[in-house]
C-alpha cells in the first residue's frame, strides 16, 4: 500500500525524521526560500499532510490541487496565510504552534523597544564607520523607559509576556483587547511605547492608519512584531517624516519581504527580518509540534492545536 505523503514546504530547525515515523513518505523542500506558487501546488497534489509557513498561501486553489490533504499544520502561531473556512469545508484540519514562541517573541519585542529608546542602531553604525572619537556628554542621547507608559494592543499570550517584562523596566502598562482593558483611543493617546500583538484579520488590517497614528502621542514609539498589514506603512512613513512619531521598531512588513522604501533610510526606525520566534529552542519546538500534528491526523487522531473543527 502507498504510504501517505507529507509535504514540508520549507527547511525546518530539526530533521523531520526525528518526529515522523517510517509509515509516511516525506517530501521536504530543503531550503530557506519559499517555493514558487506553481511548484507549491504541484507538490501539494499527492500530499495527505502539509507543513506550511506563513509565506505559503493555503487557499481554495491549493486545496483543490491537493484532494488527498487531511491537515495543514501551520509552522507559526499566526495562521492568516490559511483560508480556514475553505479547509473546514473540505474536512482538512488546520493547526498552529502556540505557546512555544511566546517568550522568544516577547524578548524580541523588548530588543526593538530598547534599540529604539537607546539608539543602538545609530551607535553601532557610528562605531563601525570609524566615527567614534571618544565619549561625549551629548552624544546619541536616548530616552529612559522608567515611569513611561507601555501600551499593548492585543493581550494574548505574547502581549502578556511583553507586559511581564515591563515590570522590570518600571513602566506603567495599559492594554487593549476585545475583552477589556482601556479603549483603543485611550491606548493611542496614552502610550509612550505602543506594541502590537493582535492577529491579522479583516478587523485589524490597517488598524494603524493615518488617523490612528496621528492620535498617538507625539514622540511615541510604535513596535510591530505581529503582522505587517496591521500598520499602514505609507501612513507610518508620513507620521515619522512629520516627526509626529519618535520611531518605529518593525519585525514584520505590509508587503513582506518587501520593505517600504520610505523606511529603509531612516535613523528613527529599526527593521528586522521577521525574527520574532527565531531562537533554536522555539523553532525546534514549532517544527516538532507541526510534525506531530500531521502524524496524529494521519493516524486518525484529533490534533492537539486545531484552529478549526472537522467533522
Ligand atoms: C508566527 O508564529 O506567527 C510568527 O510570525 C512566525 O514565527
Amino acid at each position: 500500500m502507498q504510504k501517505p505523503r507529507v509535504f514540508i514546504a520549507r527547511r525546518l530547525a530539526l530533521d523531520p525524521r526525528q518526529v515522523l515515523g517510517a509509515g509516511v513518505e516525506i517530501d521536504l523542500h530543503d531550503s530557506e526560500s519559499a517555493l514558487p506558487r506553481a511548484e507549491l501546488l504541484r507538490r501539494a497534489h499527492e500530499s495527505s499532510g502539509l507543513v506550511a509557513t506563513l509565506a505559503d498561501k493555503v487557499d481554495g486553489e491549493l486545496l483543490d490541487a491537493a484532494p488527498r490533504l487531511r491537515i495543514v499544520a501551520n509552522h507559526a502561531v499566526g495562521y492568516d496565510n490559511v483560508d480556514v473556512p475553505a479547509c473546514t469545508r473540505r474536512s482538512v484540519w488546520v493547526t498552529n504552534t502556540p505557546d512555544v514562541l511566546t517568550d522568544a517573541t516577547a524578548d524580541l519585542t523588548w530588543a526593538l523597544i530598547l534599540a529604539l529608546a537607546r539608539r543602538l542602531r545609530e551607535g553601532e553604525r557610528l562605531l563601525r564607520s570609524g566615527g567614534f572619537s571618544g565619549w561625549a556628554p551629548t552624544m546619541l542621547l536616548g530616552r529612559e523607559l522608567r515611569g513611561r507608559t507601555l501600551g499593548i494592543f492585543g493581550y494574548g499570550r505574547i502581549g502578556q509576556a511583553v507586559a511581564r517584562r515591563a515590570e522590570g523596566f518600571g513602566m506603567r502598562v495599559l492594554f487593549n483587547t476585545r475583552g477589556g482593558g482601556v479603549s483603543f483611543e485611550e491606548l493611542l493617546e496614552e502610550s509612550d511605547v505602543l506594541s502590537i500583538h493582535v492577529p491579522l484579520s479583516t478587523q485589524t488590517r490597517h488598524a494603524f492608519g493615518p488617523a490612528e497614528l496621528l492620535r498617538m502621542k507625539r514622540g511615541a514609539l510604535l513596535i510591530n512584531t505581529a503582522r505587517g498589514p496591521i500598520v499602514d506603512e505609507a501612513a507610518l512613513v508620513a507620521a515619522l517624516a512629520a516627526r509626529h512619531l519618535g520611531g518605529a521598531g518593525l519585525d514584520v512588513f505590509e508587503n513582506e519581504p518587501a520593505v517600504h522604501p520610505g523606511l529603509a533610510g531612516r535613523d528613527d526606525v529599526v527593521l528586522l527580518p521577521h525574527l520574532g520566534s527565531a531562537t533554536q529552542e522555539a523553532r525546534e519546538a514549532m517544527a516538532r509540534i507541526a510534525l506531530s500534528e500531521v502524524e496524529r491526523v494521519l493516524r486518525g487522531e484529533r490534533p492537539l492545536h486545531a484552529v478549526n473543527e472537522v467533522p
